[in-house]
């Protein structure tokens, strides 16, 4: 098969959908990769490093996108992308079609077969290709949460690991899936005192199982939650309702109870945010300060460290591009029903009911698209 990658062209995005590896990987079994020139630059991946994988390098993305047979992205395509996706092409990238509908009529239109990372499944109940992205969000968030609370920036002017004679920080993770192990653990590790609160007593169970000792666990009931909040140093906002918009866990009233200079990072900001106060922010001016807590609400944090965040998606992604390489999309999304589960649209339909329910779109099953 003919692998194509353009450069990514969203504003301040950094990642690319092809580490060299993955390159490698794809002309070790015998396809061909074309690379849009200067692609992998904003991830530290020079034009060298994938001409020594074996892939071959052109000027503009109009040749990559003429020239291969599956495209792999990160971001979904803009206007300006989806007017050169053809009949037959396969698209595999991150596409978020459901608050979308003029990019799902773009992609329906086009006829091209569109994978979504983000629909794609596991066998434990979980999204593979988008948890690496919660893992670099959940281990950044005690990192951007130290500079906050650093004095110059607003903060209280506190050391999350505290100095022999002085107490660490407080840290109150809300909502222990994955972003919220990830920053208790960074954060535990940079010796403050961590509190992980949740809804679910399983994932609580699992998490005083696994890490007992390293942090604390707490049932996020309001009482419990308002109580440790006020304590805290800092606040990280990490919980998930799949499908639904983020709760909010603390109102603008409740912020008048919080140690002055303390700071909240909500990670969940891609989801409407969980705290009342919260509004996106970007990383050229990440921090705003309501009622004098400081908030940092980025809504796509994996931008901040885009070599770590190319690495850990082309890994996670690699074994499914392969496959859709080396069987085809058809015979790959047979074998796999988890990859099946990511097929949104193909040949002019949309293929993923939840898409269809937002948009008031008529729906192919996946499994009669394969019978197409
Ligand atoms: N800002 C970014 O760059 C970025 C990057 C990655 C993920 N995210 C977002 O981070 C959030 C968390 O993602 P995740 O992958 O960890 O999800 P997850 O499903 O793994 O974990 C969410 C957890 O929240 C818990 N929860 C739900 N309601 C709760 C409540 N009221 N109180 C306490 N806990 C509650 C759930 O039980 C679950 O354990 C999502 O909104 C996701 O979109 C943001």
């Amino acid at each position: 098969m003919h692998i194509g990658c353009p450069k990514e062209i969203k504003p301040q995005e950094f990642r690319v959908g092809l580490t060299p590896n993955a390159a490698r990987e794809a002309v070790a079994h015998g396809h061909t990769v074309t690379m849009e020139a200067g692609a992998g630059v904003g991830a530290g991946f020079t034009d060298a490093d994938y001409a020594d994988a074996g892939a071959q390098m052109v000027g503009t993305a109009a040749e990559v996108f003429a020239a291969a047979d599956m495209i792999v992205k990160v971001k979904e395509p803009q206007a300006i992308e989806r007017k050169m996706l053809r009949e037959g092409q396969i698209l595999f990238t991150y596409l978020h079609l459901a608050p979308d509908p003029e990019q799902t009529h773009d992609l329906i239109a086009s006829g091209a077969t569109c994978i979504a990372y983000e629909t794609v499944t596991d066998d434990r109940g979980g999204l593979p290709l988008l948890a690496p992205m919660s893992e670099v969000a959940g281990r950044l968030a005690p990192q951007v949460g130290a500079w906050t609370l650093q004095k110059a920036n607003g903060g209280r002017g506190v050391l999350m690991g505290g100095v022999p004679g002085v107490g660490p920080a407080k840290v109150v993770v809300i909502g222990g899936g994955v972003v919220g192990t990830h920053a208790a653990k960074i954060a535990a590790g940079m010796g403050s005192d961590v509190t992980v609160l949740d809804r679910s007593l399983p994932r609580l169970r699992y998490l005083d199982d696994v890490f007992g000792g390293q942090f604390k666990t707490s049932y996020a009931s309001a009482g419990n939650t308002i109580e440790l909040v006020r304590e805290a140093d800092l606040v990280v906002g990490a919980v998930l309702i799949p499908g639904a918009a983020a709760p909010k866990l603390i109102s603008r009233a409740q912020l008048s109870e919080m140690k002055p200079g303390a700071a909240l990072v909500d990670v969940a900001i891609d989801q409407g945010g969980c705290f009342e106060t919260s509004k996106a922010t970007t990383h050229q001016d990440p921090i705003y300060d309501v009622d004098g807590i400081m908030h940092y609400c980025v809504a796509n944090m994996p931008g901040a460290v885009a070599r770590t965040s190319t690495i850990a998606l082309g890994n996670a992604t690699m074994p499914f591009m392969l496959a859709l390489a080396d069987k085809g999309w058809r015979q790959a999304c047979e074998d796999d029903p988890h990859l099946l589960n990511g097929l949104n649209v193909h040949a002019g339909k949309l293929t993923y009911f939840a898409v269809g329910k937002a948009l008031g779109i008529d729906v192919l099953s996946p499994q009669l698209a394969l019978k197409a």
